[in-house]
C-alpha cells in the first residue's frame, strides 16, 4: 500500500468515538523515508485544526528539542497514538487507542524507522507496557532490533517548567544514538530474553526482584 493511499483511507477513519467532536482526522506527517518516528498523544486544538501534528505549543518546543540536538523536523516522521483530538484535550481511553492501532501500526509499517521516540507515557505503554517513565526517560532500549528512545511528552514542559532542562538533556540520547555511541542503548532483546528463562523458575515473589534489577 502506498502512503498516500494509507494516509487518505486513514482521514476517512470512523472508527471511534473520537471523530464526531473532532475536525480532522491527523494521521502523521514528515518524511516517509525517516529513519527516526516520533510517537506522540493525540492531537490538541491547533492540531485539530492544522491536520498537522505538533504543530502547537507542544510542537513548538518540540521543534525546539530537535533544534537542540541538530535534527530537523523533515529529517524525521511524527504521529501520535489516537488521531483524532480527544474532547477538552482529555487523555485517550484504551479502547480509543486500540481503535486507532490499525493506524499506528500501519504506518510503523509503511515508515519502517529504526528509531522510535516515545513521547509520553501513552507511547511507551505500546511497546513498554510494563515501565514507569518517571524511571526510564532519557533511556534507550533496544528491542526486536529498533531502538526505542523515551521521552516525557514535551507538553509536561508547557505545564511544570522546571521538566524544561530535563527534556533538554534526555534529548542528548537521541544524538548520541545518531551518533553511533551503542553503549547509551540499554539491550531488551538479550535481557528479555533471560527475562523470560528466569520467570519460567521463579515463583511470583521473586519475579519482582528481578524486574526491579533490569529498572522497570
Ligand atoms: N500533543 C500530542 O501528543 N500530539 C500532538 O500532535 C500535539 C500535542
Amino acid at each position: 500500500m502506498t502512503y498516500k493511499k494509507f494516509f487518505d483511507d486513514c482521514k476517512k477513519c470512523n472508527k471511534c468515538r473520537l471523530r464526531e467532536n473532532a475536525t480532522q482526522v491527523v494521521p502523521g506527517d514528515g518524511n516517509v523515508k525517516a529513519k527516526i518516528m516520533f510517537i506522540g498523544e493525540a492531537p490538541g486544538e491547533n492540531e485539530d485544526k492544522e491536520g498537522v501534528p505538533f504543530c502547537g505549543a507542544a510542537g513548538k518546543f518540540l521543534d525546539e528539542l530537535l533544534t537542540t540536538i541538530g535534527v530537523k523536523r523533515s529529517e524525521v516522521y511524527i504521529t501520535n497514538m489516537v488521531r483524532c483530538r480527544p474532547p477538552g484535550n482529555r487523555d485517550p481511553l484504551d479502547d480509543e487507542i486500540q481503535a486507532c492501532k490499525v493506524w499506528t501500526n500501519g504506518l510503523i509499517k509503511i515508515i519502517n524507522p529504526k528509531v522510535f521516540v516515545l513521547l509520553g507515557r501513552f507511547a511507551m505503554a505500546k511497546f513498554f507496557p510494563n515501565f514507569k517513565i518517571s524511571k526510564v526517560h532519557g533511556k534507550a532500549y533496544k528491542k526486536w532490533g529498533r531502538i526505542f528512545v523515551i521521552q516525557y511528552h514535551p507538553a509536561v514542559a508547557l505545564y511544570n517548567g522546571s521538566f524544561r532542562e530535563t527534556l533538554v538533556n534526555d534529548m542528548k540520547v537521541l544524538r548520541s544514538i545518531l551518533d553511533g555511541d551503542k553503549l547509551v542503548i540499554n539491550n531488551l532483546d538479550e535481557k528479555g530474553k533471560e527475562i523470560v528463562k528466569l520467570l519460567r523458575k521463579k515463583r511470583k515473589g521473586e519475579q519482582k526482584e528481578i524486574q526491579l534489577k533490569i529498572g522497570l
